[in-house]
């Protein structure tokens, strides 16, 4: 390294908000003692619950495991089918492998960039046997079409895959994770709540909450011992530790997403005077959108990598966010996957470009962020 070089004042991609109260209630957990199944995860799971409107929540390890216990309470077999979109993070279709069932992907709307509900009704077969919808960049799918189509074939059961999109508001304007599927909420450390890793289960019906709790803590009962096993389960756990920052974070939720929304606003105010960059689509209706992300859409025949290359050289971080997983070199092996199948998705995933964002983003950084890019596509 240079040391004469002043160093490059980086924005980076995304940052969570860890302050005094993080250190505060961790502190707690630690001179308790209990690290593991104790208090402080009944208090994130009630202040999850309460926060959201959900009946229960089942706090776990990841969303990925959320998305893995959610889909086996609701009933998949081996062969079995489930109706998702391509255009999301690889794991709300691999948890489908991990039980030997198939992803079937569905196009999506070009503006909501979520699954097109004529698409997933199309794509369901005589083996499907749920629906997965995403809530993609935060934005809500359209749970009325989907349940549409969930009860005229008899009941498919619906998983929404809320990793991204806690407090999104749907276009009937209810809260995500409300109307009695299970929603699974992910908090990694770019997330609206970030908890390092972590995950959590909003869920419509008891039965479900007991079984995902069990399966989470290696298939044991609530009133069994530590070594007595009931079913297959999995260490599916989240810490305390974890926990005690996700109270800290709930604590401020309102607060955080605010600030999300307006760091948005400043870029949706400032990109639309570019040519040819799409911001993200505005909220219709009842639906309010919680900010994840900001992903713009580069216009046509604009070398991403070359933009990106750019930005990096001043300092403005930026991802090719997000790919389509139908692509990813495992999906074309095992199902024989190629470019065209949905194209759709495979073009809006080419064009996509996730900026800088973090709730305490200055107006000033998100200037610099969207000059550079400016610069970076003359
Ligand atoms: C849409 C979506 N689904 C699932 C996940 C998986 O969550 P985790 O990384 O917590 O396992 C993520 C998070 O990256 C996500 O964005």
């Amino acid at each position: 390294m240079n040391d004469s070089l002043p160093a490059l004042d980086v924005l980076p991609m995304a940052r969570p908000e860890i302050g005094a109260r993080e250190q505060e209630l961790v502190a707690e957990v630690l001179s308790s003692g209990v690290l593991s199944l104790g208090p402080m995860l009944t208090r994130f799971e009630r202040a999850v619950a309460e926060w959201t409107g959900a009946t229960y929540a089942s706090a776990v390890s990841s969303g990925t495991a959320g998305l893995h216990l959610a889909i086996r309470a609701a009933g998949i077999a081996p062969g079995d089918e489930v109706v998702t979109s391509p255009l999301s993070f690889i794991a709300s279709a691999n948890v489908m492998i991990y039980e030997n069932a198939t992803p079937v992907f569905a196009d999506i709307d070009p503006v909501t960039l979520n699954i097109d509900p004529a698409k997933a009704r199309a794509a369901v077969s005589s083996r499907t046997v749920g629906l997965l919808p995403v809530h993609l960049f935060g934005a809500a799918a359209d749970m009325t079409a989907i349940e549409a189509i969930a009860s005229d074939h008899h009941g498919l059961w619906i998983v929404e895959d809320a990793c991204e999109a806690v407090g999104a508001i749907d276009a009937d304007g209810r809260q995500v994770g409300t109307r009695g599927h299970s929603a699974v909420l992910g908090f990694y450390p770019n997330k609206q709540i970030a908890t390092g890793e972590g995950g959590m289960v909003l869920i419509g019906d008891k039965q479900v909450k007991n079984r995902i709790d069990s399966e989470r803590n290696q298939g044991r009962a609530p009133d069994m011992g530590w070594l007595d096993h009931e079913n297959l389960g999995y260490n599916y756990r989240l810490s305390d530790v974890a926990a005690a920052i996700g109270v800290a974070q709930v604590e401020k939720l309102d607060e955080m997403l605010d600030a999300r929304a307006r760091v948005a606003g400043w870029y949706t105010e400032l990109i639309s005077e570019l040519d040819g960059v799409t911001p993200p689509a505005a909220d219709e209706g009842a639906a309010r959108r919680s900010w994840f992300v900001y992903v713009v859409q580069l216009p046509q025949g604009i070398d991403r990598d070359e933009v990106i290359g750019r930005l990096k050289s001043e300092g403005v971080s930026s991802k090719p966010y997000m790919p389509v997983i139908h692509l990813q070199p495992f999906y074309r092996e095992k199902f024989g996957y190629a470019p065209g199948d949905f194209p759709i998705a495979e073009d809006v995933a080419a064009r996509s470009l996730a900026l800088p964002f973090y709730p305490s983003m200055k107006r000033g950084e998100v200037e610099r962020a969207v000059e550079t890019l400016q610069r970076a596509l003359s």
